[in-house]
């Protein structure tokens, strides 16, 4: 990527356009499920109600309900997003440790910018975004099991299998804790 930025941001309304205009790429979307149906704003095509709704959950819950947009140089090419997870919240047969800040989330990049190492790059972004924004101790990403392209950019970013369940509604989930992140990335 000779000379390129990736960068990320914090969701701008005027970045919803691009939002919306990846989520209907149905290469995208493909093994895409909404885990755990985190947005509650996403399916709508209602800019400025999801807008307001982003709005409200983010005055509620900060950088704990976070939408970013990963840019190369100044032309948008994906999105992240992670949310906190309630108490007792399960998937499959993980379950939330107790009284461990858990963030949920993943990446998603328009086709055009795959295989060229944006992904694996853009993911380490955002790790250390919520690892410096938020005061969670551990950030879990669930990949479809039939997606190697995510399950490597997520291990390459430092995120661990966990082995305990083969895949819940097809999805594994990959765990990385803070104790790890400062291992790797400090
Ligand atoms: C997942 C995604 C972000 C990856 O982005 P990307 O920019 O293509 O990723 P990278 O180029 O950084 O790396 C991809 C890695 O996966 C590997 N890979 C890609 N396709 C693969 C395949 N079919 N089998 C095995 N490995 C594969 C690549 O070789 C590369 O590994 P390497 O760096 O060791 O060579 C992108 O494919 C995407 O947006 N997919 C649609 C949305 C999605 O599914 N997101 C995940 C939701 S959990």
């Amino acid at each position: 990527m000779v000379n390129k930025k990736i960068t990320i941001s914090d969701l701008k309304e005027d970045d919803l356009s691009f939002l919306f205009d990846l989520w209907h790429t149905p290469e995208v979307m493909r093994y895409a499920d909404e885990f755990p149906r985190y947005r509650g704003w996403s399916k709508s095509d209602d800019y400025q109600l999801a807008w307001k709704t982003y709005q409200t959950k983010r005055d509620r819950l900060g950088y704990d309900y976070t939408q970013l947009i990963l840019w190369l140089d100044d032309l948008p090419i994906g999105e992240s997003f992670f949310v906190i997870l309630p108490e007792n919240y399960t998937f499959g047969k993980w379950a939330k440790p107790n009284n461990t800040k858990s963030l949920m989330g993943d990446i998603k990049l328009l086709p055009e910018y795959w295989g060229r190492g944006l992904g694996s790059e853009g993911m380490c972004l955002v790790v250390r975004f919520f690892f410096t924004n938020t005061d969670c101790e551990l950030l879990v990403v669930p990949p479809h099991r039939l997606n190697p392209a995510a399950n490597r950019v997520y291990r390459k970013a430092g995120f661990v299998l966990f082995t305990g369940m083969r895949s819940w509604r097809n999805h594994k989930i990959m765990e990385l804790t803070r104790g790890r992140y400062q291992e790797l990335y400090e």
